[in-house]
């Protein structure tokens, strides 16, 4: 559905501008653009490296959404997934946001929809819920703590110790959490096509070959890879772990994207992405990868495709994430 309404709006956005030529310095023609609109563009770790190196901020998902929660532009250019695109809409219901690629969505988002999750909550009725940020503005008006990769152990452990919990959508994070937390908690069953990709016994052999290399791994990533992991965090925690560690070397299990910035703020350190089961270039997230500097180019220059919530919906979804906002904090 997003894939044909972002088809016909960036059609009919480069027909009106009556031609599709491309400035010859798109650089500095974003830049230009950011002025105009009073823009900001922020982008995730795992965008392609032109989109890192023209964004405002790159961030994870916690970061993104602290800087769309405090930004004081009148548009936002989100150059991520559109899970991530909706939350800073959520944040900013009368502000245009942009999605390069309205196609840009997310395998754990898609596993959850409405209706079966509402039939799941209703077999847990004294549980309350806490929604990976990785899922629908419907799923987040349905719950009521959001969480990311980076601050969900740190919420689930302020929850008092007999409240029951349901943990949607991503099952590994989940488990992660409750191997963290020692918490019992009921676990929707999603997970992301990316992390679950990673192969036990390529890393296994990659390791032998890099003896001195450490493992480090997102907390998306599937248990038989998790165990061999030096370091579990999110993007964010990755980069600020490589940066403060003595090792020269790191296998890198999660989307080879958070390599660019890596190597942009350790350029003698290795960093080697962790390879996927077939051969292939399934670890990067083909979601992510939608988005491109053009696409970035053109929303911006013609303000479509833009993100849009149904105000009930919006509202009910912004409790739980302020909820996160203001328990991060703590
Ligand atoms: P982060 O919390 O590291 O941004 O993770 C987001 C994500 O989509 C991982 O697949
Ligand atoms: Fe979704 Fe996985 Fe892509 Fe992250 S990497 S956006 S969880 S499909």
């Amino acid at each position: 559905m997003f894939a044909t309404a972002n088809a016909t709006a960036q059609k009919s956005a480069l027909a009106a501008d009556g031609r599709m030529a491309l400035p010859k310095d798109i650089f500095a023609a974003i830049e230009t653009l950011k002025k105009d609109l009073n823009a900001v563009v922020l982008a995730h770790y795992y965008q392609a490296p032109d989109i890192q190196d023209i964004a405002d901020y790159i961030g994870d998902s916690l970061g993104l959404s602290q800087q769309a929660a405090s930004t004081e532009a009148d548009v936002i250019v989100f150059a991520g997934v559109h899970f991530m695109a909706e939350t800073a809409k959520i944040l900013n219901p009368h502000k245009l946001v942009l999605l390069p690629d309205l196609a840009a969505g997310c395998s754990l988002a898609d596993s959850c929809l409405p209706d079966d999750f509402a039939k799941f909550k209703a077999q847990h009725p004294d549980h309350i819920v806490i929604s990976y940020i990785n899922c629908t503005a419907d799923i987040k008006a349905m719950s009521d703590i959001i969480c990311t990769s980076s601050n969900a152990v740190q919420l689930v452990n302020q929850l008092p110790t007999d409240q029951k919990i349901i943990f949607a959508p991503d099952r590994n994070l989940g488990r992660y959490v409750m191997a963290q937390t020692g918490r019992d908690m009921v676990l929707w069953q999603g997970s992301c096509i990316v992390h679950e990709t990673f192969s036990e016994k390529k890393l296994l052999q990659l390791k032998i070959n890099h003896p001195t290399a450490e493992i480090i791994a997102h907390p998306e990533c599937e248990q038989p890879v998790l165990r061999h992991a030096s370091y579990i965090g999110s993007t964010t925690a990755l980069l600020n772990y490589v940066a403060a560690s003595p090792s020269n070397s790191f296998i890198v299990a999660t989307e080879p994207g958070i390599i660019h910035q890596m190597e942009k703020q350790m350029p003698t350190k290795r960093f080697i992405p962790a390879p996927p089961e077939a051969n292939c270039a399934c670890n990067e997230c083909p979601y992510m990868r939608l988005n491109t500097l053009e696409k970035l180019y053109w929303a911006m220059k013609h303000k479509t495709p833009e993100i849009t919530i149904a105000p009930e919906i919006g509202s009910a979804a912004l409790a739980p994430i302020q909820r996160m906002l203001e328990m991060s904090a703590r």
